[in-house]
C-alpha cells in the first residue's frame, strides 16, 4: 500500500505563511510503502509461545490481519487461556512447548517470552522445522545469536525477529525514505522521548527493577532503528553512553540516558527521558545530503511526518500505530518471505548490529568511556 491518496504538500510562500494542498505530482513524487504488506496466503498455522502481557498486542493485530493462530502455549495453561478466549476461540491451548512443537500444522512459532528463557526455545523449534518470530531482544549474546541464525539457516527455516519498531508508521516512513535515497546519503539521525516509562512498569517487577530498562529493553527499538538507518555504512566505530536517575521516579533503576554514536562522517544521537511525567513527546530529525525527515508526536509516534528536500515539502498523514502496525508488520513480513521463498527484511542477522550498538552503549555507560561496537560480544555484567 502508498500514501499516494493522502501525501500532501505543505508550501511555505516568501511571507512565511504555510498552505496546504493536494498536487497531483507531489502525491505520485511522496509514493512511500511503509504499511504491512500481507502475504497472499493469510491462513499458515501459527503456534504461540509466551502469553504474557505483549502477546495480547501480537494476537490483536493477527487477528485483524486475518492470520491464523491454532495454538498457544504458556507455563500457565490459565494465561493461554485467557488469551485463546479473547482473541483465537478455536485455538488449542497447551502449558507444555512440546506439544506444541510436535503438532505437524504448525508452521511458524512466534516466542513472546523473555529473552532469558528464548534462546532455548528457538532453538527448540528450529530443530522442530518450524519458522520463528522471536520478541526483542533477540539475545544477550551475539554469540549465541549467529550460532541460532545458523542453526535456522541449516535447518532451512526463517528466524525473524520481533523489531515492531520498523513498522511504526512514523519509523516506517523514516526508514523507506532513507533507503530509498529519497534524502541521499543519511548524514544524521537524532532521537529524543519523554515519557512516563517508569509509572508504566511500576508494577512489573521484572522491568522495574531491570538495571538496562531505558538502555536495552526500551532502547533496543531506537539502536535497531539507527543501525537500519546507517546500515550502508557499516557498523559505528564508537558509542559513548551515560545514564542517570532524577528525583520523583518510582523506579530504583536508572531513568535518563543521553547515547552519541559515530561513524566516520556521520553521527547519531538519542536522548531517552523515561520518568518524564508531564507533556509526553517523541521527536526524530534525520538529515541526508540531499533532504530532511522530521516528525514529533507521542512516545510512540504522531500524526504526520514532513521530508524535505529541494524540489519538494511534504507532510505526510500516518496510518496505523506502532502496536498495530508494528506486529501486524513483523510477522506480514516473515509470512511474505516464507511465502516468497526469500530471507525476510527482519531477518535475525539484521538485529545483531543494534544489539551490538546497545551492548556498547551499556558498557560505556559503567565505564564513563566511548566503546567501539565491533569490539562487543555480551552486554556488562552487572
Ligand atoms: N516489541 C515490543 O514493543 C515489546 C513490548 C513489551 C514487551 N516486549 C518484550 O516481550 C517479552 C515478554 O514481555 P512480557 O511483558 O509479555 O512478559 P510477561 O512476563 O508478561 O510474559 C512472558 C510469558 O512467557 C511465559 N513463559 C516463560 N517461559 C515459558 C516457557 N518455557 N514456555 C511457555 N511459556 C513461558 C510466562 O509464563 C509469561 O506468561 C520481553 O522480552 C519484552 O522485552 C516487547
Amino acid at each position: 500500500m502508498s500514501i499516494d491518496e493522502t501525501a500532501r504538500e505543505t508550501r511555505i510562500d516568501s511571507a512565511g505563511a504555510s498552505e496546504t494542498h493536494s498536487r497531483q505530482e507531489t502525491v505520485r513524487e511522496a509514493r512511500i510503502d511503509y504499511l504491512p504488506r500481507d502475504p497472499v496466503e493469510l491462513s499458515r498455522p501459527i503456534g504461540l509461545i509466551g502469553a504474557g502481557n505483549i502477546s495480547g498486542m501480537h494476537l490483536a493485530a493477527y487477528r485483524d490481519a486475518g492470520y491464523n493462530v491454532v495454538c498457544i502455549c504458556d507455563n500457565s495453561i490459565d494465561r493461554a487461556r485467557g488469551r485463546r478466549d479473547e482473541f483465537f476461540p478455536s485455538a488449542n491451548i497447551t502449558d507444555d512447548v512440546d506439544d506444541l512443537l510436535a503438532r505437524p500444522d504448525v508452521q511458524v512459532v512466534d516466542i513472546a517470552t523473555h529473552v532469558d528463557v528464548r534462546p532455548a526455545l528457538i532453538e527448540r523449534a528450529i530443530r522442530a522445522h518450524k519458522h520463528v518470530l522471536s520478541q526483542k531482544p533477540f539475545v544477550k549474546d551475539l554469540g549465541v545469536g549467529a550460532r541460532l541464525i545458523n542453526t535456522a539457516r541449516r535447518a532451512g527455516v526463517r528466524l525473524a525477529v520481533n523489531q515492531n519498531g520498523r513498522w511504526a508508521p512514523h519509523f516506517a516512513i523514516m526508514l523507506a525514505a532513507a533507503r530509498d535515497g529519497r534524502i541521499g546519503t543519511v548524514t544524521s539521525a537524532d532521537f529524543a522521548v519523554y515519557w512516563p516509562h517508569d509509572k508504566i512498569v511500576a508494577d512489573m517487577p521484572a522491568f522495574a527493577n531491570m538495571r538496562d530498562l531505558v538502555l536495552y529493553d526500551f532502547g533496543i527499538h531506537w539502536f535497531d532503528l539507527i543501525s537500519r538507518l546507517f546500515a550502508d555504512r557499516g557498523q559505528a566505530h564508537s558509542v559513548y553512553a551515560a545514564v542517570n536517575s532524577r528525583p520523583g521516579q518510582v523506579i530504583p533503576v536508572p531513568t535518563e540516558a543521553q547515547i552519541i554514536i559515530t561513524w566516520e562522517n556521520a553521527t547519531a544521537t538519542l536522548v531517552l527521558r523515561a520518568a518524564s511525567h508531564r507533556l509526553e513527546s517523541g521527536s526524530y530529525r534525520v538529515e541526508g545530503t540531499d533532504g530532511v525527515v522530521v516528525h514529533t508526536g507521542l512516545s510512540l509516534g504522531g500524526n504526520d511526518v514532513r521530508i524535505v528536500t529541494d524540489d519538494s515539502d511534504l507532510v505526510i498523514p500516518l496510518q496505523g500505530d506502532w502496536w498495530q502496525n508494528g506486529m501486524h508488520g513483523t510477522m506480514a513480513e516473515l509470512l511474505s518471505a516464507i511465502e516468497e521463498g526469500r530471507e525476510p527484511s527482519n531477518d535475525a542477522r539484521h538485529s545483531l548490529p543494534g544489539l551490538a550498538l546497545c551492548f556498547a552503549a551499556m558498557e560505556s555507560s559503567r565505564r564513563g568511556v566511548p566503546v567501539d561496537p565491533r569490539t562487543v560480544v555480551v552486554p556488562p555484567e552487572d
